[in-house]
């Protein structure tokens, strides 16, 4: 890498520049789109992870593995909606499922029998979960799997680990500018896949944690898979101190039928879903062990209140039955997750060889790529954050190049690196994607 003065641009600062302009060029009609919305939306949108600098691209429709924005470009899109578009966009089982249902009528207000079907699909898939609830959201489901395990132990304390993501208002990035909006739950806050680390800082208040909540792999945070000795520690810390445990599966649920808990075998106490259950609409599922789901039975006169409006909307009872019954299958999945692991492999035996500027992490289907600027000592890495790792600065420029270089070849990913298969590519498409990522890593390179 060279180093440039600080009055004088360096190339890849000058690519990035040349990068955004000819992207603002290219999409007048979704800057239009942007620009009319941040006079009612502030940054004229509504969920903060799908914002683009300088302004978003703004999607007309899908199709299959396809995108098209206002201006009419064409992506093979790579971020399935953040995991949760497993389906691709027009999966026509899902389709007619839920045209189907709508025939039978909206917001029927009662039990339905498709909500049964749901749970007891879930309960069969899940080894930790033998009674379920449903939400809304991941978000939801999180909040009220740690409030269930607070009222349950009747503590306060609930153990999160740094650059875990449990939701909007359950975030722990760690310091940044403004701030993250937080459920004021009293946290304590771990470190990640260090099991002495946090052990030690455990202990000190064990008598007040009722909760250790932890994805069994770093999602949103940069897709870092638990280490199996770290999450079987979290299983026996929390039996010893009388804690819950409860499995983030929202994104892993995806890694097989029963979750990343299923694979590893490590039971929780509670787990939590969301994203594709719902098939294709909100959704939010927080389940576990019957002496502890038993506190939301109603028919007990000390049972505790549970509402929720569209906790069983019919339509995506239906839509996520549909979609466990026909395409959540062990078939299809492995199919996916074997797609997801051959591509990582791939990509980081040339970036390694080739000595490029990028690096992928990730499990299966979902992945995210990290900026490597060490050009030397480069190795595929399950701790991103390591010396290897160039500042923040050059990190953020790294990916955003990769994004905007990424979508003049026709691919889609998200702005931050996250990239996650769906049911509609073929592996063509990830070979499409992989080429297009290596030219993109040697362009970056060029520019270092
Ligand atoms: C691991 C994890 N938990 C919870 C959530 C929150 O889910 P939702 O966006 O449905 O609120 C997410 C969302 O990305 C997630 O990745």
């Amino acid at each position: 890498m060279r180093i440039h003065p600080p009055s004088q641009k360096s190339p890849l600062e000058l690519a990035l520049e040349q990068a955004r302009a000819s992207y603002g060029t290219k999409n007048p009609n979704s800057f239009k789109a942007f620009k009319d919305a941040a006079t009612s939306l502030p940054g004229g949108g509504t969920r903060s992870s799908i914002f683009i600098h300088p302004f978003p691209l703004f999607i007309a429709r899908g199709e299959g593995v396809e995108i098209e924005d206002l201006d009419g470009h064409v992506y093979k899109d790579f971020v399935s909606d953040f995991t949760s578009g497993i389906y691709g966009k027009t999966d026509p089982v899902l389709k007619k499922a839920i045209v189907d249902a709508l025939d039978n009528g909206l917001q029927l207000g009662a039990h339905t029998t498709a909500e049964s079907r749901l749970a007891s699909q879930l309960c069969a898939r899940f080894p930790s979960i033998e009674l379920v609830r449903f939400a809304n959201s991941g978000t939801e489901a999180n909040i009220l799997a740690i409030s269930a395990a607070l009222h349950y132990t009747r503590r306060k304390k609930v153990v999160v680990f740094t650059g875990g993501y449990h939701g909007s208002v359950l975030s722990h990035f760690g310091e940044h500018e403004g701030g993250d909006l937080k459920v004021p739950y009293d946290f304590l806050v771990c470190p990640y896949n260090d099991i002495s680390a946090t052990e030690d800082r455990i202990e000190r208040h064990k008598a007040e944690i009722g909760c250790i909540i932890v994805e069994p792999m770093i999602g949103a945070g940069g897709c870092i898979p638990g280490d199996p000795e770290f999450l079987r520690g979290l299983r026996r810390i929390s039996t010893e101190i009388g804690a819950v445990l409860v499995f983030d599966e929202v994104q892993t649920a995806r890694l097989g039928t029963g979750g990343r808990q299923k694979i590893l075998n490590i039971l929780p106490d509670m787990t939590t879903l969301g994203k594709f259950f719902g098939g294709g609409f909100a959704f939010g599922a927080f389940g576990g062990k019957k002496e502890i789901m038993s506190m939301f039975d109603a028919r007990s006169p000390c049972a505790i209140s549970h509402g929720g409006t569209f906790n069983n909307s019919p339509l995506t009872m239906i839509a996520g039955c549909t979609a466990i019954e026909h395409l959540l299958t062990e078939e299809k999945l492995g199919a996916l997750n074997k797609l997801g692991d051959e591509m990582r492999d791939r990509l980081n035996e040339v970036f390694e060889k080739e000595d490029l500027p990028l690096r992928i992490t990730g499990l299966g289907s979902i992945n995210q790529f990290h900026a490597h600027a060490s050009l030397n000592d480069a190795k595929p890495t399950s701790k991103p954050t390591s010396n290897s790792s160039p500042s923040p600065d050059l990190m953020r420029s790294i990916l955003d190049l990769l994004f905007f270089s990424l979508l003049d070849r026709g691919y889609w990913i998200a702005q931050r690196g996250l990239i996650s298969l769906n049911f509609a590519m073929l592996e063509n498409d990830v070979r499409g994607f992989e080429e297009a990522v290596l030219n993109s890593a040697r362009e970056i390179k060029r520019a270092l």
